[in-house]
C-alpha cells in the first residue's frame, strides 16, 4: 500500500476523485497528507472529513528561502511514495522535483502538448481551445519535470467540445468527463507499479 501526499491550493475536486476511489478499494494506497498553499482552501476540509492531517505551507513565508526545503522536510518525515498535485497554484522548482524525481504527478485540464505551460491554468486553458475553436480537448496526466506541463505524459482523455460552450462549460465537462476518471486511475497504476518511466516517456507494464 503506498501513501500518497496532496498538494492543493483550492476546490479539491480531483483531490476527492482520488479519495473516493481510495475508498472505494480502487487504489492500493492512502493519502497520509494534505498540503495546502493557502489557508482556507476547500481541499483541506475534504481531507479533514477523511480525517488526513492537512498543513498550510506557504512560499511567502519563506522571503530569506528555505520553502522548497520545507516541503521536502515534510513530505520526507511523512514517508509518502507519491505526490499528487491536486488544482496547486504554486510554481514548483528544481529542488523539490527533483527530491521526488518521477514521483510526482499533475493534472492539466487540457491535452498536452496543446494549451499547456506558464499562464495556462485555470478557466484560461478553456478560454484558450474554444478561441482556437478546436473540437476536442481534455485532460491529462503527466510525472512533473523542471519545466511546466511537459513531463512524461501517463494518461489523457478526450472530451468533446460543444458549439455553444463558455469557459466554465467546458471546464466541468473536461472534470466530470476526463480529469476525475483519469487521475484516480493514474495513482492507481503507479500504486501497483504499472508506471515504467523510459526518457520522457511512460511505459505501462
Ligand atoms: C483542475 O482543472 C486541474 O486540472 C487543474 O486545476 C484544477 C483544480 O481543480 N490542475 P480542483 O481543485 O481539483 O477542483
Amino acid at each position: 500500500m503506498i501513501r500518497i501526499g496532496a498538494m492543493v491550493s483550492g476546490g479539491g475536486t480531483n483531490l476527492q476523485a482520488v479519495l473516493d476511489a481510495v475508498d472505494a478499494g480502487k487504489i492500493d494506497g492512502k493519502v497520509v497528507t494534505v498540503v495546502s498553499s493557502k489557508e482556507g482552501a476547500y481541499a483541506l476540509e475534504r481531507a479533514a472529513k477523511h480525517n488526513i492531517p492537512g498543513t498550510v505551507i506557504r512560499k511567502k513565508d519563506y522571503t530569506n528561502g528555505g520553502f522548497e526545503k520545507a516541503l521536502i522536510d515534510h513530505f520526507k518525515a511523512m514517508n509518502v511514495d507519491l505526490i499528487i498535485l491536486a488544482g496547486y497554484m504554486t510554481i514548483l522548482g528544481e529542488e523539490f522535483i527533483n527530491a521526488f524525481e518521477n514521483k510526482i504527478m499533475n493534472i492539466h485540464p487540457a491535452l498536452i502538448p496543446s494549451f499547456c505551460g506558464e499562464g495556462f491554468y485555470g478557466l484560461r486553458v478553456h478560454q484558450a481551445a474554444l478561441e482556437k475553436g478546436v473540437k476536442i480537448t481534455g485532460a491529462t496526466v503527466h510525472f512533473v519535470s523542471p519545466v511546466t506541463d511537459a513531463g512524461p505524459i501517463i494518461l489523457q482523455k478526450a472530451v468533446e467540445v460543444m458549439d455553444d460552450d463558455t469557459p466554465e462549460i467546458l471546464q466541468k465537462r473536461v472534470m466530470e468527463q476526463a480529469e476525475w476518471v483519469i487521475y484516480p486511475q493514474a495513482v492507481s497504476l503507479f500504486a501497483q507499479g504499472k508506471l515504467q518511466v523510459q526518457g520522457n516517456k511512460v511505459r505501462r507494464l
